[in-house]
C-alpha cells in the first residue's frame, strides 16, 4: 500500500455512503471527535518575563522555516500539477503532509489557544476553520493524483486546491507579531508543544484521522452547503 493509500485509508468512504460519499467518509471519520480544547497558556500575563530574546527568536526561526518549506512545497506541487508531472506531485503531496502534520499539530495544541486572549475566540475559529478546509482540500489532491491518467482538467483542479491552501501559510507566519507579546515561559511552553508534535511525527491525514480534538466535517459540509446556495442563486 503506497504512503498516500495508508494515509487515507480510514478516510475512503463506505459502500453504504449517502448523497456525497466523500462527506460519507469523513462523517465516519470524524464523528467522534471532540470540540477544541481550552486554553492551555494564557497571552498577557503581566506577571511574567517579556518574550523578547533567545526564546522569542528560537521560536520565530523554527516558525518562519516551517511556513517556508510548506510555502515551496505547496508552490512545487503547483508546478508539478502544472507539468502533470503526477510522479513529482504525488511525492510532494506526501511531503506536504509529512510538514503540515506537526506544525498544524503544535499550533492547535498551544499556540492557537494562546492567542485567544489577544484576537478573540471567533478569530482563533477562524484560523482552526483554515486547518479544516487544508485538510479537505490536501485530501481532495488526494484524490486527483489518484486517477490513472492526470488529465488537465483535474491538474487544473488540484492546482486550484494547492491554491486555496497557500494563504493559510502567510496568514499564519504573520502570527509571530503577536507571539511577540507574550511571556518566555509561554512561548516556551508552545516550543515545547512544537517538540512533542515533531516527536510523535504524525503526517496530516494520521493526525486529523487519530490524533486531532477537532471534526473538520462541519466546516466541509458548511462550505459545501454555502457553494451550492451561492450556485442555486440563494445568496
Ligand atoms: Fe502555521
Ligand atoms: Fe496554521
Amino acid at each position: 500500500m503506497s504512503g498516500l493509500a495508508v494515509a487515507t485509508a480510514g478516510l475512503v468512504p463506505s459502500s453504504d455512503a449517502g448523497q456525497d460519499p466523500f462527506i460519507k467518509g469523513l462523517c465516519i471519520v470524524t464523528a467522534t471527535r471532540k470540540a477544541p480544547t481550552k486554553p492551555r497558556v494564557k497571552a498577557g500575563d503581566k506577571n511574567g518575563v517579556s518574550g523578547t530574546g533567545p526564546v522569542l527568536n528560537d521560536f520565530l526561526t523554527v516558525f518562519r522555516e516551517e511556513h517556508r518549506e510548506i510555502r515551496d512545497t505547496l508552490l512545487a506541487l503547483y508546478d508539478a500539477l502544472d507539468k502533470r508531472r503526477k510522479k513529482r506531485a504525488i511525492d510532494l503531496h506526501a511531503r506536504l503532509g509529512e510538514l503540515s502534520g506537526p506544525h498544524f499539530r503544535f499550533e492547535e495544541e498551544a499556540l492557537y489557544p494562546s492567542l485567544v486572549p489577544i484576537y478573540g475566540k471567533v478569530y482563533i475559529e477562524h484560523m482552526f476553520q483554515e486547518h479544516d478546509r487544508a485538510i479537505v482540500d490536501a485530501l481532495h489532491i488526494g484524490t486527483v493524483l489518484g486517477v490513472k491518467r492526470l488529465s488537465a482538467t483535474e491538474a487544473t483542479r488540484g492546482m486550484r486546491l494547492v491554491r486555496r491552501i497557500l494563504p493559510h501559510v502567510s496568514d499564519c507566519e504573520g502570527l509571530g507579531i503577536m507571539v511577540e507579546l507574550m511571556t518566555r515561559d509561554q512561548i516556551a511552553i508552545i516550543l515545547s508543544a512544537r517538540d512533542s508534535a515533531h516527536k510523535e511525527n504524525l503526517g496530516l491525514f494520521e493526525w486529523a484521522r487519530d490524533a486531532r480534538e477537532r471534526s473538520f466535517h462541519d466546516t466541509y459540509q458548511r462550505d459545501v452547503q454555502a457553494t451550492m446556495r451561492q450556485a442555486a442563486g440563494v445568496n
